[in-house]
């Protein structure tokens, strides 16, 4: 038995398991393209990128913008959610999700998760519907698609927008259709540690030109396509990509389909080794609906019980050891943060007393909840191996932790 790096011992592994970012000389041809051309602002880039990543998707229209945060915000507000209107979400999510509700004007309503998708239980979503709901606005959490159809009848029934979080799911499908394509718009982020990235950049999508329109203006300051460029009719403030983020997005878009590839199958090598690794639980498997899959990482389970009573954070403490890069993921449900549980932190509204909420799935899935980030998912296969040679190592030396 090899003694564990966190005790003086020799690591699993000495080097990361892949480089990150991801880039060539694609990226820096476009880079410098966008350099020498001085157009670093309302070029064509920004344009092409919108039209290839809808395309991608399967959308009619792309609104892209600074960042994921501020996509949800021109998506929402587009969409007419405003003040003291309730919206359907999940706790289990970036803050990000929440943020932008509040943001703009809502009211983030949260139903409990499934503990083994972490996504947000459909099946608790018509008891949370209050006459001031307005819409829905679920997470593919880790790129793992809700059940669309299921959600979208729900909505229908109860005359509910629904505005997709599609941050993790580039190139994801649900029953061959986009992430992101199926509610009324769909947002994505390419925030640095995202699987296709310009450090920072958003995307709305949606199918509905009105829609579109209204994201632009959102997007843009509140200016309208075609009126004078001092003529507004929203205020908003100005969210723009700018050319040298369009470019690098252009080139990380040609490599996504290579890349969606690679994250499958390293995905399902360390799914089936995590099956009969002690103490380490994988998610429920994909459904059948998830025709095409856009892994942002993988979520695992811990159970304290299995490793004698060592914690979770003396766990991840002796992988980072081993050079592991794994996690707690979100670690707490959002309306645990004190962002939610000071109401002195929130603006005015009519929030419900986040601090005495108590979603049951939610807290156990944060206590159980391990990540691996994307990056690893491009790993060579046996390199990907060592996280499960270095969890072995772990839970084999598990007494020396204590
Ligand atoms: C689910 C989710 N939604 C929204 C966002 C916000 O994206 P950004 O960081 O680009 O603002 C993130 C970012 O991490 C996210 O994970």
């Amino acid at each position: 038995m090899s003694k564990l790096a966190l005790l003086g011992g020799k690591a699993i592994r000495s080097k990361p398991l892949v480089d990150w970012p991801v880039w060539d000389k694609s990226e820096e041809e476009a880079l410098l393209d966008v350099l020498h051309s001085g157009k670093w602002w309302f070029g064509e880039k920004v344009e092409e990128f919108e039209r290839l990543y809808a395309e991608f998707q399967g959308a009619e229209y792309g609104i892209a913008c600074t960042n994921g945060t501020a996509a949800l915000i021109i998506a929402i507000k587009a969409l007419g959610i405003g003040f003291g209107d309730e919206v359907i979400t999940t706790p289990m999510t970036f803050i990000a999700t929440s943020t932008a509700i509040i943001l703009a004007g809502g009211i983030p309503v949260y139903v409990d998760v499934e503990e083994d998708t972490l996504n947000m239980d459909i099946g608790k979503i018509e008891e949370a519907i209050t006459p001031r709901t307005k819409a829905i606005l679920p997470v593919h959490v880790f790129g793992r698609p809700l059940d669309m159809d299921r959600l979208m009848e729900i909505a229908k029934k109860h005359n509910l927008i629904v505005i997709e979080d599609a941050a993790h799911c580039w190139g994801g499908q649900y029953k061959g259709k986009g992430l992101g394509t199926i509610g009324a718009a769909g947002t994505f982020s390419f925030q640095y540690t995202k699987n296709m990235q310009s450090a920072e950049g958003g995307i709305v999508l949606t199918n509905d030109e009105n829609i579109s329109l209204l994201s632009w203006s959102f997007m843009n300051c509140g200016r309208i396509q075609g009126k004078p460029w001092y003529y507004m009719e929203n205020i908003s403030p100005n969210q723009r990509m700018t050319e040298f983020q369009a470019a690098l997005l252009i080139a990380q878009l040609s490599r996504m389909e290579d890349q969606i590839e690679h994250r499958v199958k390293t995905h399902d090598i360390l799914y089936e080794q995590f099956r009969n690794v002690d103490g380490i639980h994988p998610m429920a498997p994909e459904q059948n609906y998830s025709t095409r899959r856009s892994h942002h990482g993988m979520a695992l389970r811990y159970r304290e019980e299995e490793w004698d009573g060592l914690s979770k954070d003396r766990f991840i403490e002796a992988m980072n050891a081993e050079g592991i890069p794994i996690t707690g993921g979100y670690g707490f449900p959002l309306y645990k943060e004190p962002a939610f549980t000071n109401k002195d932190n929130l603006p005015p509204g009519d929030y419900p007393d986040y601090g005495s909420l108590y979603l049951p799935k939610a807290e156990k899935a944060a206590i159980e909840g391990l990540l691996l980030p994307q990056t690893v998912l491009l790993a060579k296969p046996d390199d990907a191996m060592d996280i499960v040679r270095a969890a072995e190592k772990v839970y084999e030396n598990r007494k020396d932790l204590f």
